[in-house]
């Protein structure tokens, strides 16, 4: 029997993480990170182009980019906790190591976006003289918040997620999954929704959809299809309802 060790190492205080292993990329059975970070991804992607093109001298985009990233730092929050709520147990039973560096690195995130708030926020109302100099920096502290944040992602994708597939199989990852949408109030899903479906493929819309066909309300699957319809291009529209029937 072959015994898997998550790859991970720990010197003193250094939690090391290697790499993924270099053998062919297997889809996991259930995968409960991909929607939620396909769609943060789009998000950061969006707001450090948008803090990059913005016209720095006019106010009411300043003040819309602050309020984006506003967004943004609320989604990582309630992202950030809803894994330490109902993967980290799982993680820290059976690969409590990597469970330490997942936590540290969400508390280090979240500090670090914080900061990026309050730039944002600063720069809405700063003098004249500073408004392209702070607008750049945001730009900057953005783009780089991103890359480590994309670090991150794929040690949850592509280091976690095989772990806890080993760990408790599929079935009770995709019971994880259920109570942390169960967990969330409507209003939140419908905000997530709205930035998640436009960056999922019809694949994964097909596959989300139906299961919240199979286990929501029909009032509040009708809501969602009319929120995908709201979100979605009418390309994306036509080839969702090429494979299923939405209403
Ligand atoms: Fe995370």
């Amino acid at each position: 029997m072959t015994i898997h060790q998550p790859p991970v190492t720990r010197d003193g205080d250094r939690i090391t993480v290697f790499e993924p292993p270099d053998e062919p990329y297997r889809l996991a059975a259930f995968d409960l990170y991909r929607d939620i970070h396909k769609g943060i991804r789009a998000e950061l992607f969006a707001i450090t182009s948008t803090a990059g093109s913005l016209d720095p001298t006019v106010r009411v985009d300043r003040e819309a980019i602050a309020d984006h990233v506003a967004a943004v730092g609320e989604t990582l929050r309630r992202h950030a906790h809803h894994e330490d709520q109902f993967v980290d147990p799982v993680l820290v039973e059976h690969a409590p190591v990597l469970a330490e560096k997942v936590t540290s690195d969400h508390d280090q995130l979240e500090r670090r976006f914080d900061g990026l708030e309050l730039l944002a926020r600063e720069a809405v109302d700063s003098a004249a003289v500073d408004h392209r100099r702070m607008i750049h920096l945001l730009y900057l502290e953005l783009a780089t918040f991103t890359s480590a944040y994309l670090t991150h992602q794929n040690i949850e994708e592509r280091v976690i997620m095989p772990t806890l597939e080993r760990a408790i199989g599929p079935a009770a990852v995709q019971a994880i999954d259920e109570a942390i949408v169960a967990s969330i109030p409507p209003d939140e899903i419908a905000r997530t929704l709205s930035f998640m479906l436009p960056a999922m493929n019809t694949v994964d819309r097909v596959e989300m959809l139906t299961g919240m066909r199979q286990s929501a309300p029909p009032e509040a699957f009708a809501a969602v299809v009319d929120l995908a319809r709201s979100v979605l291009s009418t390309a994306d529209v036509v080839a969702l309802e090429s494979r299923m029937v939405l209403s």
